[in-house]
């Protein structure tokens, strides 16, 4: 049990995008309380560091390949989990990429589809692959963003709003097996992507990722704070 009182101890996690960014400090704070994880990303020798990291927390911790633009990666990383471990107790779509800006009709619509199949179309066929493991009452975190739906933000503003329907959708699909489906939106963190969003923007004045990690570490051993979370407001009420 740590200082925030949640524990996950052998609870078995997977987590996209976990090679940097949010999803490498959510795996390490995941470690930290006992999980074991399966990690994934398309650049395995960053992922491999993060996998050292979680384990010098005396962690258990898979690494698999996955390229959430490609069908056959998807496939190959829901067989390789399932090879991992038989149950899923928690799982964390966190992978995300940008895509084109600026106004939607300028966009080169073959770059939107690109962007589209990371951000929501993988993630899509990656959860009915692995719906079989994922275990009944276990905790299912989407990362959005406040630029779902808006004007501006091009296909991560579409594919951030659709993977929030996905998220009020499979909440309801899946009540019945008690699984708690929670989008947390982590808000600006220090990250790669925020600096590619943000070029102007000094990366000192915006927190570091492990400061909002706090959410996702509570849906995964237990809460249900219901359908959609803001990290920067968690823990003021
Ligand atoms: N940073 C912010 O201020 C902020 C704000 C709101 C929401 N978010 C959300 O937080 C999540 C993490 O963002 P971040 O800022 O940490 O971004 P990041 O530093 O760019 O990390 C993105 C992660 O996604 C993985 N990824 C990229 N393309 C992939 C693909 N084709 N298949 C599988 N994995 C892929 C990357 O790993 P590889 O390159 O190794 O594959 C990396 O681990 C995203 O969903 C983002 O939308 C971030």
């Amino acid at each position: 049990m740590t200082a925030d009182g949640a524990t996950l101890d052998g609870a078995r996690v997977l987590v996209t995008g976990a090679s940097r960014g949010y999803g490498a400090a959510v795996a390490r704070a995941l470690a930290a309380r006992g999980a074991h994880l399966l990690l994934t990303a398309t650049d395995t020798a960053h992922l491999a560091r993060v996998a050292g990291q979680c384990r010098d927390e005396g962690c258990a911790c898979d690494l698999l390949a996955l390229d959430l633009s490609s069908a056959r990666s998807v496939d190959a990383a829901a067989a390789e989990a399932a090879r991992a471990v038989p149950r899923l107790e928690g799982v964390v779509l966190n992978a995300g990429v940008l895509g084109p800006m600026g106004p939607l009709d300028r966009a080169d619509p073959d770059a939107i589809g690109r962007a589209i199949d990371v951000d929501l179309t993988g993630q899509v066929r990656l959860l009915q692959r692995i719906s079989p493991l994922i275990a009944d009452r276990a905790g299912v975190v989407l990362v959005t963003s406040g630029a779902a739906g808006r004007a501006g933000y091009g296909a991560y503003a579409l594919g951030k709003a659709g993977l929030e329907a996905l998220g009020l959708m499979l909440r309801e699909e899946w009540a019945p097996r008690g699984i708690r489906v929670v989008a947390i939106n982590p808000g600006p963190v220090r990250t790669d992507m925020r600096a590619e969003a943000h070029p102007e923007e000094d990366p000192a004045t915006v927190p570091p990722p492990a400061e909002r990690v706090a959410p996702v570490i509570a849906v995964l051993a237990g809460d249900d704070p219901g359908p959609r979370v803001q990290a920067s407001e968690w823990g003021l009420s």
